[in-house]
């Protein structure tokens, strides 16, 4: 997959991770970017006649139809967009680890149903799902986010399959800690978005299916991969510490 001259949809893309994508995939030579805002007033100025603005809050039903009408052009998704609510499984309230469920999941998914039928007539095409390395190991205090990701990397590894015969590549980015506001109040070894950012286009490049882009997740997913009670295990030393 090249990134030359193709189109692109960012979702979530006025901060953070998003902006960072935006900003890397400008670097490439690619034709037009979509940059996905819920507002989109909040979108930085990016400099850049290649970046169109478009209203697209992933909850919402008619939104992300319209969006899929407007830019079906489009040759890769990255379904960046997400949110992460602090809350115990046990004791957290429902309704955020729903909209945790609501967005991860229902959001994401509905945003690929919508694109799929524009995806497949094009002749190289892509869906990037941002996961977390959360996804393989439950962290408690955000137990909710990490089960909902857990069932964003399920559906991506099932649309993989549907989508392989379609020509559509799905790949999943697993980050650790990173330097953006969703974790801003973790003190931890964070890596900048624009490095995350870069990385996960060198993944895509290079057809990886599961991307890991920094050196936190990598490190997590090596130690779930040699033996995930590894992994379980640290997890839970850290949480009763
Ligand atoms: N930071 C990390 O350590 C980390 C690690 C692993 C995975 N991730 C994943 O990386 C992705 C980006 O996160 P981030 O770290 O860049 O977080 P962030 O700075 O909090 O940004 C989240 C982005 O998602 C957007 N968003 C939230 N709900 C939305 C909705 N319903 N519709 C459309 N956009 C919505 C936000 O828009 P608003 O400005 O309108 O709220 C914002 O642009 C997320 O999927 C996150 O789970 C992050």
């Amino acid at each position: 997959m090249h990134f030359k001259d193709k189109t692109v949809l960012v979702t979530g893309a006025n901060r953070g991770i998003g902006k960072a994508l935006v900003e890397a995939l400008l670097k490439k030579d690619v034709k037009r970017v979509y940059a996905g805002a819920r507002t989109v007033s909040t979108l930085p100025d990016f400099g850049d006649s290649r970046v169109t603005g478009l209203q697209l809050d992933i909850t919402n039903r008619s939104q992300i139809n319209k969006a899929a009408e407007f830019a079906s052009d489009v040759d890769i998704v990255i379904n960046n967009a997400g949110v992460a609510a602090f809350a115990g499984l046990l004791d957290g309230p429902v309704d955020v680890i729903q909209r945790d469920m609501n967005t991860n999941f229902y959001g994401t998914l509905n945003v690929v149903r919508a694109f799929v039928p524009y995806l497949e007539t094009k002749k190289e095409s892509a869906i990037v799902n941002v996961v977390t390395i959360g996804a393989f190991v439950n962290f408690p205090a955000i137990g909710g986010y990490c089960a909902s990701k857990a069932a964003l990397f399920s559906m991506s590894q099932g649309i993989r399959i549907e989508l392989a015969p379609k020509g559509i590549a799905v790949h999943t980015v697993n980050p650790g800690p990173i330097d953006t506001d969703m974790i801003k109040g973790l003190d931890t070894k964070k890596t900048n978005p624009a490095q995350a950012a870069e990385n996960i286009l060198a993944g895509v490049e290079s057809n990886e299916a599961d991307i890991f882009p920094d050196a936190g997740g990598k490190g997590m997913f090596e130690m779930w991969n040699h033996n995930y009670k590894d992994l379980e295990s640290a997890i839970s030393r850290m949480h009763h510490s």
